[in-house]
């Protein structure tokens, strides 16, 4: 393995998880309230912004096109929105570093635009695929290029009149639903997504609480084009997919006994508590307030033997990013987890399904990787040294399997957990993990 001078993390075995964490705020919503609260009109306040890597990417691509975004107290960040039609040129091509939210939703919104931009990004979203996006763009009169391989950079003419779409998607994907319906509202008439899966459902509902009309169900979302949205307060609650890795920290770590506070559980990113609870974890919901916009809870999660078992793929999407956590669980509990239908894992900020099987087999764990999946035979996690290939939740679940190991865990290539979870190391120390960074 080369190993470049890059962040790395050490775990040492034999600790547990404790006390009360707070994980940093909701990536996919805090991408939402940036690019929302841009184009409506009026100051919108978001509290509890995830001020990582990738939501900072997204912000400052809405600077370059002239939106005044800033710091207010208490953490609270303040977008002067400039209205569906304000947003002005960039003055170069937007760098989105290693986030496909940003990239693909802002695609969505840009086609909208009397301007031309260009997107590119960092090494591993220039090799993720866009045909995805560019196909129902062009369908709705978009003019979006992309390369010859059907990625990154993609290069979008503006000026162009857009029509309104009924898309059935081919892949369940989240960020394809919104950059459709982005579009859609500059479009003439109606945009329709209809998904194979129901997938997250954020834009949605925040679109509601911008004030404007869209109606949608499970699988389907429908809006009309032409009107506006008006500034709003969004409450980031903290991230279930970062609270995913305390999860099975706790989890697996006899005599843990840990509480996360304020997680989004939002109906369709719950799938990790599912299929957590069907290989025996205990996980339970407390505290549920109500409230208008993204249900939240705080989750006490207590060690519990964990067994092996055949993942519903009707579950994946709704877990699609906890993947490397839960096969780390997959690796600690007793028999064989199946996981099938996941193969849009592979086109992941890394191919998760081969850098999961590659690190679990460094950790002496008996794995079989299949074109949409993997079997995991669980046993015992030997110390050894991960290439984690820069993909920030592989870093942080192998960090968290250093709980159960026999053997320190070496993680190698972590700079990018600071895309999604800043900090982690640190919160993950104060709540008992031997982790080192070097
Ligand atoms: C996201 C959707 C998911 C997820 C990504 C965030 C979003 O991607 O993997 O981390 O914010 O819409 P897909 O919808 O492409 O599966």
């Amino acid at each position: 393995m080369n190993h470049r001078a890059q962040t790395r993390f050490r775990v040492r075995p034999g600790s547990r998880l404790t006390g009360c964490v707070r994980v940093p705020g909701d990536k996919s919503i805090s991408h939402r309230a940036i690019m929302l609260g841009a184009i409506a009109e009026g100051k919108t306040t978001i509290k509890g912004f995830l001020r990582a890597q990738d939501c900072l990417a997204t912000a400052q691509a809405f600077k370059a096109m002239g939106v005044d975004i800033s710091d207010g107290e208490g953490g609270d960040v303040h977008v002067n929105g400039v209205g569906l039609q304000g947003l002005q040129a960039p003055r170069s091509a937007l760098d989105l570093g290693n986030s496909g939210t940003s990239m693909r939703l802002l695609a969505g919104l840009l086609c909208g635009q009397r301007f031309d931009a260009t997107l590119t990004g960092d090494a591993s979203l220039t090799r993720r695929p866009m045909r995805r996006i560019a196909e129902p763009l062009a369908r709705m009169g978009a003019s979006i290029q992309i390369s010859e391989h059907g990625t990154p950079p993609l290069r979008i003419e503006g000026g162009r009149k857009l029509r309104g779409v009924e898309y059935r998607m081919p892949v369940a994907s989240a960020q394809v639903k919104s950059c459709v319906l982005l579009a859609g509202l500059y479009a003439a008439g109606n945009t329709c997504v209809i998904e194979p899966a129901p997938t997250r459902d954020h834009t949605e509902r925040m679109l509601a609480k911008f004030g404007y009309p869209i109606e949608w169900r499970k699988g389907e979302a429908r809006l009309q084009g032409g009107g506006h949205l008006r500034a709003a307060t969004i409450e980031v609650p903290a991230d279930i997919s970062s609270a995913a890795f305390f999860m099975v920290g706790a989890t697996i770590a006899p005599g843990s006994e840990l509480i996360l506070e304020h997680v989004g559980i939002n109906p369709t990113r719950i799938g990790v508590i599912e299929i957590l609870r069907r290989m025996g974890a205990k996980i339970e919901l407390l505290n549920q307030p109500m409230g208008d916009g993204e249900p939240v809870a705080d989750l006490r999660v207590t060690h519990a033997p964990l067994r092996g078992i055949d993942i519903p793929a009707a579950l994946v999407p709704s877990a699609i990013d906890e993947f490397p956590a839960i096969l780390i669980a997959a690796a600690c509990a007793q028999g064989e987890t199946v996981l099938t239908g996941a193969e849009e894992l592979r086109v992941k900020e890394s191919d998760r399904i081969e850098v999961m099987t590659a690190g679990l087999q460094a950790c002496n764990i008996n794995v079989q990787s299949m074109p949409d999946g993997m079997i995991v035979h669980g046993g015992q996690l030997q110390g050894a040294n991960v290439d984690c290939r820069g993909d920030h939740r592989i870093a942080m679940a192998f960090s968290i399997a250093g709980l159960a190991a026999r053997g320190d865990i070496v993680v190698h290539d972590c700079d990018n957990v600071t895309t999604s979870f800043p900090g982690f190391s640190e919160l993950a120390a104060a709540a008992g993990l031997q982790i080192s960074v070097s």
